[in-house]
């Protein structure tokens, strides 16, 4: 699907900012990353995206080849981030076809919406797994090759549930607080060899996977969640490919071992107060409801 160009990547950037850099990319087919990549694709990086469903990576690497013409997008789907020999594999691969890796957005993760009452260990070790483990794999499969670049550079993407708690998110919010943990080790282990890590942590942005689970599906609803972030709206697939720019390329240089928020100051405002913005599903009502929350979706194959 082609999408215009001032919906992922505001007009303020230098075409060829990123000409010869290659971007490696995990859950690069994601609504996210997939635009984080064709915003450093269009500026004149190369990319190789990863993925474990085969047919979603590759379309996706076809996509984002699309933004501008010689880039080289290679995608490689059945690569599970929980599989370091298949991860390593990848980025043999992105270093010998595209001559290296610069930049590093370590993206892929898993989300559902679950109390800790209804979490099996095995639904908090997979969330924990593709997250932390995933995140780990990342760094040890693409660090060799990041050393040998004049810049090299790593993204991870996280979230904010963390700083405050957050009910039905228990699995993800020990997972992203890992990762950020992570970020902060790799900034300082790394950091005296060149290597700037830092951590992005969007908020609600609107049309994407995490937005349909997390939030109400109700209009209405999600119109009063978003006059309730302080910046009056739902972040923006843009939002997140502009940090991610800015944090790559040379006005960023100085910035390392951070987490950055992109989300509108949404998370000082954030608790347990409702469930997906839906004022029906005051806490601590939906905790102790047998009913599951209204309006977002569940996931599970086999419901209990
Ligand atoms: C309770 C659930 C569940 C649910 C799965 N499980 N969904 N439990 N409620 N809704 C349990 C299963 O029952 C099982 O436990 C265990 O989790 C593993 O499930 P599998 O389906 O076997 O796992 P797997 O195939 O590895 O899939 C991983 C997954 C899946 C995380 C469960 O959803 C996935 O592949 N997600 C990747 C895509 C994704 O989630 N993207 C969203 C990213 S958005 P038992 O005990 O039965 O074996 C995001 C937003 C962050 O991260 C924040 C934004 C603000």
């Amino acid at each position: 699907m082609s999408v215009p160009e001032s919906q992922y990547l505001s007009p303020v950037w230098r075409d060829g900012l990123f000409k010869g850099r290659v971007v490696f990319v995990t859950g690069g087919a994601g609504t996210i990353c997939s635009m984080q990549t064709r915003a450093l694709v269009r500026l004149g990086a190369n990319a190789c995206i990863v993925g474990r469903s085969e047919g979603k990576t590759e379309d996706a690497a076809k996509e984002i080849a699309k933004v501008r013409p010689g880039a080289k997008v290679i995608g490689i789907g059945g690569c599970d981030v929980r599989k370091m020999e298949s991860l390593q594999a990848a980025a043999d691969r992105c270093a010998r076809e595209l001559g290296g890796i610069d930049f590093v957005i370590a993206g892929a993760a898993g989300n559902f919406i679950v109390s800790l009452d209804g979490m099996s260990p095995n639904a908090f070790k997979s969330v924990m797994d593709i997250d932390v483990l995933g995140t780990f794999n990342t760094i040890k499969a693409t660090i060799p090759h990041l050393l040998k670049s004049s810049s090299p550079r790593i993204i991870y993407v996280s979230a904010t549930f963390h700083y405050t708690g957050m009910p039905m998110q228990a699995h993800v919010s020990a997972a992203k607080a890992a990762i950020d943990s992570l970020m902060a080790s790799v900034a300082l282990e790394y950091g005296p060899r060149g290597v700037q890590s830092n951590v992005i942590a969007p908020g609600a942005i609107e049309n994407t996977e995490g937005a349909a689970r997390l939030l109400n599906s109700d209009e209405d609803v999600q119109k009063a969640y978003a006059a309730s972030i302080p910046s009056g709206r739902l972040g923006t697939v843009r939002d997140v490919a502009d940090a991610t720019v800015f944090l790559f390329c040379e006005a960023g240089t100085y910035i390392n071992g951070q987490v950055i928020p992109v989300d509108g100051a949404a998370w000082r405002r954030q608790g347990a107060s409702t469930m997906g913005g839906d004022k029906s599903m005051e806490y601590p009502n939906y905790l102790l409801s047998t009913e599951p929350p209204k309006g977002v979706k569940d996931t599970r194959k086999n419901k209990l």
